[in-house]
């Protein structure tokens, strides 16, 4: 047994990369005295993505890159799956996502069997919104700044099922934390079942009080699904001290994992009554693994989660926090003073991370973007929505105050 228990620690270490790891990275981006505006102090950090040429890259919301420890990894563990497939997927595979599992568990503050390996948000969240157990006259309440597939799942469940749909409209910018929490409170009705929410809202960068809200809505047996797409690796908070009944979140975002990668977790005593998209055995009914059941798929964006973690690890969560709020404010301070625009993000307090949006009333901001991408090189998000349009950017630990002030100096050109 121990011999078995000794080869299969050996087996995880070479097969999750951690022999490696420590020689690309373990100790060299510690934080210990990073300063947030201190340009300097990021400088070593800057060439730990690839280059992004000519393109001043401050969309970093939709998708990231990943740091080289990271592609290096990949790397490696694609090419050991080309060799020998059928070993390392079909044997292997599973016990590595195993590891990957229990390190993700401990950074949520929950059970490896509250931890489903999923590749994206998108599928994560489509799995509980589709499967969740809801009778016909039931209501799920979100809002109107929910991502927008997820009210696409929301109607065809209210056409298929009968279901009742509620979308809160959030004021922008946000309201104070308290507040907020009584727009959710007052909107849950009677057969209200279910609450959908952001961690951070895509289309502003607002933080929702996610932990308030839960709190005011556990007594009222309300499930609260929390789409964390912006929210872990980003902010600092513990899943688990969240108060939620699932989390779900992509790790191509905000932790620099390889792309296609992320996790749903749902509280033990939610697992048994939600459907899997995919049917699994009526055996695993109560397994978290049961959303899971796709068939073959690659095995090396997986194993590139843990490097990403350590790398997270090593900068720190506060830490990057800090940087990333001091980068977003180094350009949304001057351009919120520049003639025709509105800042659309509310940040004092934990208002807001890195993402921020500002409005440009009466001008075509996918036009600006493309402007700003073709004649300056520089990479920002339009963001049109019913109630609302403008320019999110958001800025990563590669950024440097130069990059944030050739931004305003474009914006103020456009609009001078
Ligand atoms: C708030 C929010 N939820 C979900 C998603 C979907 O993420 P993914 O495409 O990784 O599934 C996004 C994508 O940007 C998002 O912004």
């Amino acid at each position: 047994m121990a011999g078995f228990v000794c080869a299969r620690r050996r087996f995880l270490a070479a097969s999750v990369g951690w022999g490696s790891l420590a020689s690309l990275a373990r100790g060299s981006f510690r934080a210990t005295a990073r300063r947030p505006d201190r340009d300097e102090d990021w400088s070593d950090l800057r060439a730990a993505w690839l280059d992004s040429g000519a393109v001043v890259n401050l969309e970093n919301g939709g998708v990231q890159a990943s740091p080289r420890v990271v592609d290096e990894v990949f790397h490696r563990e694609w090419e050991s799956a080309q060799r020998l497939p059928a070993l390392r997927l079909g044997r292997d595979f599973p016990a590595a996502l195993d590891a990957v599992r229990s390190r993700l568990a401990a950074e949520v503050g929950c059970g490896p069997d509250e931890i489903a390996l999923v590749r994206n948000t998108t599928e994560g969240v489509h799995n509980l919104l589709q499967g969740w157990r809801l009778d016909r006259g039931d209501r799920v309440l979100t809002t109107t700044q929910d991502y927008w597939r997820f009210h696409d799942g929301l109607a065809q469940r209210a056409v298929r099922d009968g279901i009742g749909v509620d979308a809160i409209r959030l004021p922008v910018p946000l309201e104070r934390p308290a507040d907020v929490v009584r727009l959710f409170t007052e909107a849950v009705g009677p057969r209200t079942r279910v609450v959908l929410l952001c961690h951070v809202v895509n289309l502003t960068g607002q933080i929702l009080p996610v932990a308030a809200i839960a709190a005011a809505l556990r007594p009222r047996g309300v499930a609260v699904i929390v789409d964390g797409a912006h929210g872990f690796g980003h902010l600092t908070d513990r899943v688990a001290d969240l108060g939620c009944d699932a989390y779900v979140t992509s790790l191509h975002k905000w932790i620099g994992a390889p792309h296609g990668t992320g996790f749903l977790h749902l509280r033990r005593e939610r697992i048994e009554r939600v459907w899997p998209l995919f049917p699994s055995p009526a055996s695993h009914r109560g397994d978290i693994r049961k959303f899971e059941s796709l068939g073959t798929v690659a095995s090396a964006p997986f194993l590139g989660i843990p490097p990403a973690l350590d790398f997270w690890r090593e900068v720190g969560p506060s830490v990057k926090l800090a940087r990333l709020r001091w980068l977003r404010d180094r350009w949304l301070r001057p351009a919120g003073q520049l003639p025709g625009s509105a800042v659309l993000t509310r940040t004092e307090g934990e208002g807001a991370g890195a993402l921020a949006t500002i409005s440009f009333p009466g001008r075509d901001v996918r036009r600006m973007a493309d402007e700003l991408l073709h004649r300056e090189d520089i990479l920002v998000r339009p963001i049109i929505h019913a109630e609302f349009s403008g320019l999110r950017v958001t800025p990563n630990l590669f950024n440097s105050a130069a990059d944030l002030d050739r931004l305003t100096a474009a914006l103020g050109r456009m609009l001078g």
